[in-house]
Order: structure tokens, then C-alpha cells, then sequence
């Protein structure tokens, strides 16, 4: 027998008594190390006569492979061990760990199925800060120095003169300023306000925004796209009313009531938006903040409208008071799960 068949042999008997990983670790080292019995077998080729290469080569080769594979085989057998005793400790009959599964807050469930169907009439959705300028908030929006909701009994101001947003109408402005006409967005989002906090009011509340700006845009259009959007959420027998008002930035100017058999308390109209063709006025802002003349009021028109999110999830959900949306309070919100 070749002296690599003996070392090969010595080789397969060790690994087979290795009783762990350690052990099998230096029986690797032993005789496939940088110095181990087998890797000097290597070293020494060079030095074999011509004839002899090709013989020791191959036994060489023979046991480095019968080697390795026994290595392997038996470190294989070690991991499936391992494997099957932590395995062995597991008790599969336990009860598992029930992991509570949460839900959409009624007012994002609301604003999904709005966003929904002004996607299906090509509204993108635009957005803005909460935190505002004056300009933004107001006078973009044409309104005076000395209107009501400019007062602080109104309005929260922060000490740098900016405030919260009073209406998302800021966003009609920010979407004018950053991109030309035609537009068709809407913004959702928080508004707040100084109010005497009640059933219906809250200091912050939600509105969706919308702005649709383009050539001969008309109060029919308006009417349209809100019967469309009434009608979408409340089912085909809602009523909608327009109401003739006053928005500075809007002229003319409507509140929208709405009223379905389909909703508790169904003979009654419920206003739910404010609404109106954009003031010229308010695009002669915008083209002085771009410097440029983008919004020419006498090419272009467009309709504004400020929908009261709680206040058409209180409707669809029949929820008597708008503090409940805030209260965090798991027993209401479970009922929209
Ligand atoms: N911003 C108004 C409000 O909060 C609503 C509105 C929006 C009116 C757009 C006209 C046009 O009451």
C-alpha cells in the first residue's frame, strides 16, 4: 500500500471518531492544513522523478477527495443533529402568540374612497404645509387685512407671524405657483382653527380641496363634478343644493348641501362644502409670485371647491360627534374594522 493510501485510511478512520465539530476541525487540520500529512504529499511533487509524478498525482488527488468528502459528509451529519435536538424541544401543541391585526381610522376610509373617485375624474392629489404664511393662507387668497378669520381669536399664529392653516385653499395657491395652468387637483388635509370646541367643531379638522383651472370653466362644470362626487359616496338618490355665499377668493360663491334617504336622518339637508369660480383676483396673485402671467384671467377660469372630511365621514358613518375621531378610544374605533 502507497503511503497516501495509509494516510488517507488513517484519514477516514479519524474523521469517523470525531464525536463534534471541534474534534473533526483538527482532524481537517491535521491532514488537509497548510502543514497537514496530505497537503505535504503536495509540497513534494516537485521533487518526485518524472515517472513517479503522474502515479503520486493521482493517489494524491484520490485522497484529498475521499478526504473532503468525509469531512463534509460527517459535519453535514453534525448540523442535522444539532438541528433535530433544538427541533426535539419544541412543543408544537403550544398555543401560538395571536397577533392583533389593526384598521383604516374611519377619516382615512373616508379620504380613500374620495381620493378614489376624483382619481376616476382626473384629479391628482397636491399638498401643502399645515404651517403657513400669511400670504398663502390670506392674501393670495383675496383676502383683506381686516377680515374676521385673519383675527387671532380665529386664527393660532406662531410667534414668527406664520400660523396653521385656516383651509387647505393654501394649496390651490402652492399648486398655481408651481406649475401652469391647466390644473386638476385636489389637496387633502388638516385645517385648524380657534373654535369653540363641540359636536361639530374641533380646533382641527380635515378638508379636501379641489381646483380644476383650465379655458371656460363654468359653475355647470362645478355642479357636475359634485353631484358626480355626491352621488359616488352617498348613493345615486342624493340631492345636492348650491346655496349662493361669500368666499373672497371665489366669485361667484356657493355652499353645497347634501341629503339621501340612503343616510340616517335622511330628510335633512347637511352642508357639507364650500365652493365657488376662483376670484380673478387670486390668479393675479399667483402670476406676481411667479413673475410671469401664467394664469391670464382673461384666458383662463376655474372652479375651487373645500370639502369638510369630518364632517361627510360623519354622515357616512353616522357618527353624532366629531371628537370621537381624536379620542383614540378602541371601542369606536373598532366599529369601522
Ligand atoms: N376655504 C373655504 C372654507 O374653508 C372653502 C372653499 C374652498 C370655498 C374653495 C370656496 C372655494 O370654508
Amino acid at each position: 500500500m502507497h503511503l497516501l493510501e495509509q494516510l488517507r485510511d488513517d484519514a477516514l478512520r479519524d474523521i469517523e471518531s470525531a464525536r463534534d465539530e471541534q474534534a473533526l476541525e483538527s482532524v481537517r487540520v491535521k491532514f488537509l492544513g497548510r502543514n497537514g500529512g496530505i497537503s505535504m504529499w503536495g509540497e513534494q511533487m516537485k521533487t518526485l522523478a518524472k515517472e513517479e509524478k503522474p502515479i503520486v498525482g493521482k493517489l494524491l488527488n484520490e485522497a484529498r477527495n475521499a478526504v473532503t468528502a468525509a469531512l463534509e459528509a460527517r459535519a453535514e451529519k453534525f448540523r442535522s443533529q444539532k438541528e433535530g435536538e433544538a427541533l426535539a424541544n419544541i412543543d408544537i401543541s403550544l398555543p401560538g402568540t395571536p397577533h392583533e391585526i389593526g384598521s383604516l381610522h374611519p377619516l382615512t376610509q373616508m379620504l380613500d374612497r374620495a381620493i378614489a373617485i376624483f382619481r376616476r375624474m382626473g384629479f391628482a392629489v397636491a399638498d401643502g404645509p399645515d404651517i403657513e404664511t400669511e400670504w398663502h393662507c390670506f392674501d393670495a387668497l383675496n383676502t383683506p387685512p381686516d377680515h374676521p378669520a385673519r383675527n387671532e381669536q380665529d386664527t393660532f399664529y406662531l410667534p414668527d407671524g406664520r400660523l396653521l392653516r385656516t383651509h387647505t385653499s393654501t394649496v390651490q395657491i402652492r399648486t398655481m405657483e408651481s406649475a401652469p395652468p391647466p390644473i386638476r387637483v385636489i389637496a387633502p388635509g388638516a385645517a385648524y382653527r380657534r373654535d369653540e370646541v363641540d359636536a361639530t367643531h374641533s380646533a382641527q379638522f380635515h378638508q379636501i380641496e379641489g381646483l380644476y383651472v383650465d379655458e371656460n370653466v363654468s359653475v355647470a362644470d362645478l355642479k357636475g363634478a359634485i353631484e358626480f362626487f355626491m352621488r359616488e359616496l352617498f348613493g345615486a338618490d342624493t340631492a345636492v343644493r348650491f346655496r349662493p355665499h361669500y368666499f373672497p377668493f371665489t366669485e361667484p360663491s356657493f355652499e353645497i348641501d347634501v341629503k339621501s334617504k340612503a343616510l340616517k336622518g335622511g330628510e335633512q339637508w347637511i352642508e357639507v362644502c364650500g365652493s365657488g369660480i376662483v376670484h380673478p383676483a387670486v390668479f393675479e396673485q399667483v402670476n406676481k409670485a411667479r413673475g410671469d402671467d401664467a394664469y391670464d384671467p382673461d384666458k383662463w377660469t376655474g372652479y375651487a371647491f373645500g370639502l369638510g372630511m369630518d364632517r361627510l365621514a360623519m354622515i357616512l358613518f353616522d357618527i353624532p360627534d366629531i371628537r370621537f375621531f381624536a379620542q383614540n378610544d378602541l371601542r369606536f374605533l373598532k366599529q369601522f374594522a
